[in-house]
């Protein structure tokens, strides 16, 4: 599948539109239209979330964005950002408004198409209205300038979200809702574009965003740090964070251009982790198919407050020196959650439960316990665990879409799937998923489709049974 279709189908899954062609899906299409979008009378105007009921203002309707060019200045003592945004869009749907998703901050300019237009704020949405409509197919050029101090976000589940200042600089991570609080976005992986950062920091201080490096100048005690992230990147997975660092860079003998940063407070238990980086990516590559990005690396920062790491494309963050598993997990997230995207929140076990089982399976061909001795200790849980609290397929909102039972009853399910069809259909299946849909998206429906299809077996009672059956399930 190439990028160019399931962008088109995003964009219309995002207006409400028909779900036909190749990614289109009863789930995804089945999605209520998104609530409270226009007032009587302005039929035209973009709708203020993509349709996802689990955060209902994430996203918008009416267009999709193919690039973000963000310039980003940063001051850690003030906390102050200063921010331009240029989005480069196309209508796909007659346009007399449309939102974007920015919360707290200042909008001092929303220029379209080079031209002043109108905007204001409306919690969460920056409501732009250009002086013209724009047609149906139109590309547009969207420049918003802003300013101000970002404040994170408090996710349903507790954790902080979004631009979380440290004692150094910034941990930037933004899963779900946190990248609208430090750039103007298309808040929803349904929404893929290509990124590039300009970032100016204090000298001393590093600014480290996602993709390939493209280089660095200083000018009167300020270094102007430069990213670019080729491949299609859902908003949440982007990435500026600021710090002071020890920098690390080289190309693998797979010719992926790795470069770490790690605070010098966590460098010593990072060092013997981060050294595995080009292994477990090799592995991976053998087990789900090639790394699906040109650039790799690490953020270890010193956050003690942030309480997780990120799978950031192609350079995971991390609140401390991970250990071996969490740098397996996280890179396994490159695969299973960038490359191949969720189209609605729900299926959040596509990403956790395929990383966590990363995991297992690391473990077993690494001389640690087998993939079965973590299935069977979980599974000697009484049915009063919170593990069996819902079933993965169905956390019910968005508070739950980090809870035990989307990661260990999620990878509980690959694992079953693993026994029913054999090792060879099931390490088929999971390469046929990361290259069907690589820069892309998927559905549960469609994973439980191409599973059956690439095995020749029923697998219904088995996924309905540990996907989407409320409670433990009886013994396998
Ligand atoms: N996807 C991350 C991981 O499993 C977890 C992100 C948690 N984010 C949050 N807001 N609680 O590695
Ligand atoms: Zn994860």
């Amino acid at each position: 599948m190439t990028a160019a279709v399931p962008v088109a189908v995003a964009a219309l899954l995002a207006a409400g539109g028909p779900a036909a062609g190749p990614v289109g899906t009863p789930g995804a299409s089945a999605r209520p239209a998104p609530a409270g979008s226009a007032p009587a009378g302005s039929a035209s105007a973009g709708a203020p979330g993509a349709g996802d009921p689990y955060f209902p203002l994430a996203g918008n309707g009416g267009y999709h964005v193919s690039h973000y060019d963000l310039t980003l200045r940063y001051d850690p003592d003030s906390r102050h950002l200063d921010g331009t945004a240029v989005l480069t869009a196309r209508a796909t749907q007659r346009l007399t408004r449309f939102d974007l998703d920015l919360k707290g901050l200042d909008v001092t300019g929303v220029l379209v198409d080079h031209v002043k237009a109108a905007h204001r704020r409306d919690g969460q949405e920056l409501v732009v209205t250009p002086r013209a409509a724009l047609r149906a197919g139109h590309r547009f050029q969207v420049t918003v300038t802003y300013s101000g101090t970002p404040e994170p976000v408090t996710d349903p589940d507790g954790s902080p979200d979004g631009w979380i200042p440290t004692d150094d600089g910034a941990f930037v991570a933004g899963e779900p809702q946190g990248a609208m609080t430090w750039f103007p976005a298309n808040n929803h992986p349904l929404d893929k574009a290509s990124y590039d950062f300009t970032i100016t920091v204090p000298q001393g201080r590093t600014a480290v965003a996602n993709g390939v490096f493209l280089g660095s100048r200083t000018a009167h005690a300020r270094t102007t740090y430069r990213w670019r992230q080729t491949e299609p990147m859902a908003a949440y997975l982007a990435t500026a964070t600021v710090g002071k660092f020890h920098i690390e860079q080289y190309t693998t003998r797979d010719g992926i251009e790795v470069y770490n940063a790690v605070d010098p407070r966590e460098a010593a238990d990072a060092a013997p982790v981060l050294k595995q980086l080009p292994s477990v990516l090799r592995w991976e590559s053998r087990l789900f198919g090639p790394y699906p990005f040109r650039a790799a690396g690490s953020i270890v920062d010193h956050a003690p407050d942030v309480g997780y790491a990120l799978e950031t494309q192609t350079r995971p963050v991390y609140d401390s020196a991970p250990d071996l598993s969490t740098l397996v997990h996280e890179s396994a997230h490159q695969w299973f959650g960038d490359s191949v995207s969720l189209t609605r929140w729900q299926d959040i076990w596509l990403n956790e439960g395929f990383a966590t089982y990363a995991e297992w399976l690391y473990a077993e061909q690494h001389g640690g316990p087998g993939a079965q001795h973590e299935f069977d200790a979980l599974y000697a849980r009484p049915a009063s665990d919170g593990l069996w609290a819902f079933p993965p397929g169905d956390p019910g909102s968005g508070q739950h879409i980090f809870a035990a039972p989307v990661y260990a009853r999620g990878a509980m399910t690959l694992h079953e799937l693993r026994r029913a069809v054999g090792d060879p259909a099931f390490f088929r299946i999971l390469r046929a998923w990361a290259s069907d849909h690589r820069d892309g998206h998927g559905t549960t429906a469609q994973f439980t489709a191409l599973a059956e299809r690439v095995s020749g077996k029923d697998l219904d009672t088995l996924f309905r049974t540990w996907l989407h059956t409320p409670g433990k399930p009886a013994r396998p």
